[in-house]
């Protein structure tokens, strides 16, 4: 199918008229029979690119599936997504996550990328089939155990030097065991004394970041640290690039707006690892992802069924939905980010990180036709009620946020039209 989008101004700059078919993208031609799909007034980016999805199939299909995942992706404009390995069973075969990029390609609206396990079962001890899930048809190339820390320090060694041989990547939840305790279940400060609930250090991630700029520097692999929570992150951080150590860095879209704050209420919602920090380390953030200290925004989205999510706030599973809302997040929480640079860190660098070279390069002739179309003065008011995911875990509900995601192209194909799925 042939596709003349037109009228959007390419990555918020000249306007222009994109021509693609699922082959990919075109200029100045448009193929014959070609569908129109009005862009007048929208700004075009490169579909995007979510390093850290959580869809929760196999096992927990209750809280999602790679199906309502991949639609509540395509809402928020993405065309491909990392899905994280902590399902049940857990990616850790070469089997298991090729099960996980069939599903993603039977569902068929965005592409559905298998992150696999460091460590067996998650078990910190013994590595994961590393080798066997990147040669799968998956061809895995980003390793975590996300969820959880790879502590170990000889572990993780060990797994930067396997994925090295193959170009391969571990992403990190940099979260010492030790120093967050076990019972850790938000931002360790003087609220969460005055809310007695136990707290986690920023020193517990900072710790971890530093030890493995330190591993990676030493194994010369690829270390990329997960959602960065803590301005001594992105100190560590900061030091490393300019070491020219090879480590790349994400945030997470409510690391950039939301603060510890929000705890007062005992709101489950707001349960999340990391932690909700305070504004400082939100400051921190936004200025290392505007200066390239942190690389990309990735949502960390994280479905959990109502039975797991609705209890008291120490009893409460971690995380929330993020997919549907990032973009609108990112804007509103820096409306200073051009376009481009929107792109640069919602699909060009995640793409690159984890090594999806077909997918979300640029508007380009030759490349892939994944395209969003943004509506970029819209001002939208979350409803989780509707909202494509089968989780309602949405700390984004009755908020007003900056854009709107109005059509969504994947391989030359309308995955979303008018801000509904196609
Ligand atoms: O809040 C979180 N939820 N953080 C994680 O690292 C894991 C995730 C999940 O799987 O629910």
């Amino acid at each position: 199918m042939s596709l003349v989008i037109t009228g959007a101004s390419l990555l918020g700059e000249k306007t222009g008229d994109l021509y693609v078919d699922d082959s990919g993208m075109f200029v100045d031609e448009a193929p014959s029979g070609a569908e129109t799909l009005d862009a007048d007034g929208l700004v075009a980016l490169p579909g995007l690119v979510d390093l850290h999805t959580h869809l929760r199939e196999p096992g927990r299909e209750d809280a999602e599936t790679v199906l309502t995942g991949s639609q509540a992706a395509a809402l928020g404009g993405y065309t491909a997504i990392l899905a994280m390995a902590n399902t049940s069973p857990v990616t850790d075969t070469a089997e298991a996550a090729t099960r996980v990029w069939e599903l993603g390609r039977e569902a068929g609206l965005v592409h559905v990328q298998p992150v696999g396990a460091v460590t067996r079962g998650l078990g910190g001890e013994e590595l994961a089939e590393l080798g066997l899930m990147h040669r799968s048809r998956a061809g895995v190339t980003v390793f975590s155990d996300d969820g959880k820390c790879v502590h170990d320090a000889r572990v993780m060694r060990r797994a930067l030097e396997y994925v090295k041989a193959f170009g391969g990547v571990v992403s990190q939840h940099s979260q010492d065991p030790a120093l967050a305790g076990p019972a850790a279940c938000c931002h360790e400060g003087e609220l969460s004394g005055r809310l007695g609930l136990p707290g986690w250090p920023g020193i517990a991630e900072e710790v971890i970041v530093a030890r493995d700029v330190m591993l990676g520097r030493h194994t010369g692999s690829r270390v990329h640290v997960a959602h960065v929570s803590t301005a001594g992150s992105v100190e560590v951080l900061r030091w490393a690039k300019a070491q020219s150590i090879d480590v790349t860095a994400e945030v997470t879209p409510h690391h950039l707006l939301l603060t510890t704050d929000l705890l007062t209420g005992y709101d489950p919602t707001y349960k999340v690892n990391p932690p909700l920090r305070p504004q400082e380390d939100v400051d921190a953030l936004r200025e290392a992802l505007r200066d390239g200290t942190i690389d990309a925004v990735a949502t960390d989205h994280a479905p959990h069924a109502r039975h797991d999510k609705e209890h008291a706030f120490v009893d409460a599973a971690f995380g929330m939905v993020g997919l549907e809302t990032s973009l609108g997040v990112v804007r509103t929480a820096l409306p200073d980010l051009s376009w481009s640079d929107v792109a640069r860190v919602m699909s060009v660098t995640p793409a690159r990180i984890a090594g999806l070279t077909g997918q979300g390069q640029s508007l380009a002739p030759g490349s892939p036709a994944n395209v969003v179309l943004v509506d970029p003065d819209a001002s939208v008011t979350v409803d989780r009620d509707t909202s494509a995911s089968l989780s309602r875990n949405n700390p984004w509900h009755g908020r007003g946020l900056t854009s709107r995601v109005v059509h969504t192209v994947y391989v030359g194909r309308v995955t979303v039209r008018d801000g509904a799925l196609a």
